[in-house]
């Protein structure tokens, strides 16, 4: 297997969750930190024995054979390109990009230079999701008829966050949108409703707290996505595919494995943000894509994966915000 050195771009939370799985790897070797924030860079090159450095250098140097994009949305596209164009085999956190214009051309540059391009969602490497992919796939549940995905968060992030955040079904709801797509595939139509009836700050900015969006899928089947951006219990997930022969139940339901039996009953705890839910898949993701770039094997889910997964949180979004039904296939065209 062939050794790769890896630059990250962005030090912050997701750039360190990765850093922390790569600096494992046997034949990764983290070679430098580029960051907006030269001390985060430090703190990072400290940790992980490597260089500061900026971008265009990283690029331009022969010997990084792999880019990290972990910096907020807003900054993903270009790099894209520029490290495509580099011929950087890239994994980018999602999304591509907040709209389909921009990752329409991150799709289009990546398939034209033909780099490896991983997009980060993470939820198709749980070790849960990985094994109902592959035993629908095998046809253990007959005809799909129904997919049910619930993300609900602990807290409600700030104001100034959610207005600049695309909107719930988008921020959240992107990863069920693409556990649809990645379960029961295609979307036809799509039509969402919402409510802010908890908190009135929230309905002068048409934003929502809670949000249901209904799904009509290609092949027949119907599905529902929810999510809430305040549980008072901690991050909750779940995921619900109903076939003929039976259904699936994805959901951790706790973090640690112990139960309290007293007085007032039984009780045990909850996970409590995403990184108690899927350490595992966090690990996966990159894990897989450094084995696959090192054995010059294909990469995914791909930029264009992440185009549709986008295309279909959009289309629900807008859905939520004009009270129309919409056409996902022509959203955005
Ligand atoms: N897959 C998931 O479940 C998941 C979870 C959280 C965040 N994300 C995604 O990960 C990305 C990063 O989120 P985060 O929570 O790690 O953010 P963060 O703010 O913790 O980290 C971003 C880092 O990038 C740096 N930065 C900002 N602009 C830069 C630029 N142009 N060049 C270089 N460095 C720059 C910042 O200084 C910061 O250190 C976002 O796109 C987000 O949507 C994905």
């Amino acid at each position: 297997m062939k050794a790769l050195n890896v630059a990250m771009i962005g030090a912050g939370r997701m750039g360190q969750t990765h850093a922390n799985v790569l600096k494992t790897l046997a034949q990764v070797r983290i070679t430098d930190i580029v960051d907006f924030l030269p001390e985060n860079a430090q703190k990072a090159a400290d940790v992980l024995g490597a260089r500061v450095s900026e971008e265009d250098e990283v690029l331009k140097n022969p010997d990084v054979d792999a880019v990290f994009i972990t910096t907020p949305t807003p900054a993903h596209a270009e790099s894209i390109k520029k490290a495509a164009k580099a011929g950087k085999a890239i994994f980018v956190e999602k999304p591509l990009a907040h709209t389909l214009e921009a990752s329409a051309e991150v799709v289009e540059v990546v398939e034209k230079t033909g780099v490896p391009c991983q997009v980060g969602f993470m939820r198709r490497f749980d070790p849960a999701y990985f094994e109902v992919k592959k035993r629908l796939e095998a046809g253990e549940l007959g005809k799909v008829e129904n997919f049910r995905a619930i993300s609900r968060d602990p807290y409600q992030p700030s104001l100034n966050y959610l207005k600049t955040s695309g909107g719930i079904l988008v921020d959240m709801g992107i990863h069920d949108f693409d556990s649809a797509r990645f379960f029961c595939g295609e979307v036809e139509e799509v039509y969402a409703i919402g409510t802010a009836v908890r908190d009135d700050s929230l309905k002068d900015h048409n934003l929502f707290n809670l949000a249901v969006a209904t799904i009509r899928f290609k092949n027949g089947a119907v599905g529902t996505v929810e999510n809430a951006l305040n549980t008072s219990y901690g991050y909750e997930i779940v995921c619900d595919i109903l076939g003929e022969k039976g259904k699936y139940h994805l959901q951790k339901k706790q973090q640690l494995n112990f139960e309290f039996w007293g007085d007032h009953g039984v009780s045990h705890d909850y996970p409590q943000y995403f990184d108690q839910r899927f350490p595992e898949a966090y690990a996966n993701e990159v894990i897989a894509f450094a084995q696959n770039v090192s054995a010059g094997k294909p990469v995914g889910p791909t930029p264009k994966d992440a185009l549709e997964s986008s295309r279909l949180a959009l289309a629900a979004q807008h859905s939520l915000e004009s009270g129309k039904i919409i056409r996902v296939q022509e959203f955005g065209q």
